[in-house]
């Protein structure tokens, strides 16, 4: 416990530092020419030339406003777009308000994480029964690790695109940061798309095991026993996990998806304005995903004591599918299928402790 405590803490003291200038790379370049000649000139040739906007309700009227955020001629193309106008916009809030509340949620909340694990600690472990209980298939594993390793790999090298600049090109230099930059641009391409493939199946093979039954609301009621350290009644996953499984790798998966297709794959005719759109959803998406991780991968290891050995080993001990999953602990006796409608509550199944422990039967994979 000791060790995992030292480990936790080193790694956020680690992830602090890397982060810290993070929530200093708000300051605008000061440095920058912005293009405010050009723009004038433009809104000067524009103001003289220009028919009246048309109504809304107008045919023309759309593309009369995506046309607005270029300087150059109007076309229904950016090809003879030379000085786009909302890039000065974009580039200030990108930098500016987007970088500061991304950066600060990046540090907070892991520190968040430390300061509960402290305060309130993890959940209550109960005494090994020794006896094992399939929870996970092989293909359940193979399926959830490489969803996790694609979405660090994306995590880490997307944060270097985004925070590289301030954070790391003053301290190690041009050359080697170069280096980071060129590598985190080619991982965060290739592993994109692979990532979105991983998603859908992840969907797909969890999907049943994530509808929400009734007994779901009792969880939520108790919150889930984080702070009181009791065992709610839960299924095969409970409210919280159902909660990431449909916010999380769902939501924020479809808008991590969309908007890094949009960015990846720039020669299906998207327009500037497009891209920066598709940019701002990409960095608030990225950053309430990765916080949102930050609580999953915490719960998944030292906030619930032997809840890892699903993800490592697809088994885990009798004692704790009773205490945390008591409802599909039954239906596994049962030889129910998760994803099947849960047994009625037994009475004395919200503590979890007080059950007589039932003849060992091992429990279908799924
Ligand atoms: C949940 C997973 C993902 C995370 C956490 C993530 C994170 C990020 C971050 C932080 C940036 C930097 C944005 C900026 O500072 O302007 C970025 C850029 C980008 N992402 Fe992702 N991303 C994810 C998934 C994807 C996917 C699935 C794709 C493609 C299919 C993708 C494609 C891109 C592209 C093309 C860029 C622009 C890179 C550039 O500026 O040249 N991302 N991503």
């Amino acid at each position: 416990m000791r060790a995992n405590l030292f480990v936790l803490r080193a790694m956020l003291a680690l992830v602090a530092a890397l982060m810290f200038g993070s929530a200093l790379a708000a300051v605008p370049n000061n440095r920058a020419q912005p293009a405010y000649a050009e723009e004038q000139t433009m809104l000067q040739v524009e103001g003289d030339t220009q028919a009246a906007e048309p109504g809304l309700t107008s045919k023309q009227s759309g593309r009369v406003h995506m046309d607005r955020h270029y300087l150059g001629q109007y076309g229904s193309t950016e090809a003879n777009v030379i000085v786009q106008r909302g890039g000065n916009t974009w580039r200030h809030l990108r930098n500016g308000p987007i970088a500061s509340i991304a950066g600060t949620l990046l540090i907070v909340v892991p520190l968040l994480i430390v300061l509960f694990y402290n305060t309130v600690g993890p959940a209550r472990e109960e005494p090994r029964s020794g006896r094992k209980l399939q929870r996970f298939s092989r293909w359940d594993m193979q399926v959830h690790w490489a969803t996790a390793i694609s979405f660090i790999l994306l995590a880490i090298s997307g944060l270097i695109l985004t925070f590289g600049k301030k954070v790391m090109l003053p301290w190690m230099g041009h050359d080697v940061f170069s280096w980071f930059a060129y590598l985190s641009k080619y991982i965060h391409n290739f592993i994109g798309p692979l990532f979105v493939l991983c998603s859908v199946v992840m969907f797909f093979t969890f999907l049943r095991r994530n509808f929400l039954h009734r007994s779901d609301m009792e969880w939520v009621k108790q919150g889930g026993g984080l702070v009181s350290h009791k065992h709610p009644p839960a299924g095969y996953f409970n409210a919280g996990e159902k909660a990431w499984f449909w916010m999380g790798v769902t939501l924020l998966g479809l808008v991590m998806s969309i908007t890094g297709l949009v960015l990846n794959f720039i020669t299906f005719g998207q327009t500037r304005y497009m891209l920066q759109v598709a940019n701002y959803l990409h960095i608030i998406g990225a950053t309430l995903y990765i916080v949102a991780a930050m609580g999953h991968i915490y719960i998944g290891t030292w906030g619930t004591p032997g809840a890892y050995e699903a993800m490592r080993h697809g088994t885990v001990d009798e004692a704790w599918a009773k205490a945390h999953h008591s409802l599909w602990y039954e239906q596994a006796k049962q030889g129910i299928a998760p994803g099947g409608a849960p047994p009625p509550t037994p009475p004395s199944s919200s503590t979890g402790s007080k059950t007589q422990p039932s003849p060992p039967r091992p429990g279908p994979a799924h």
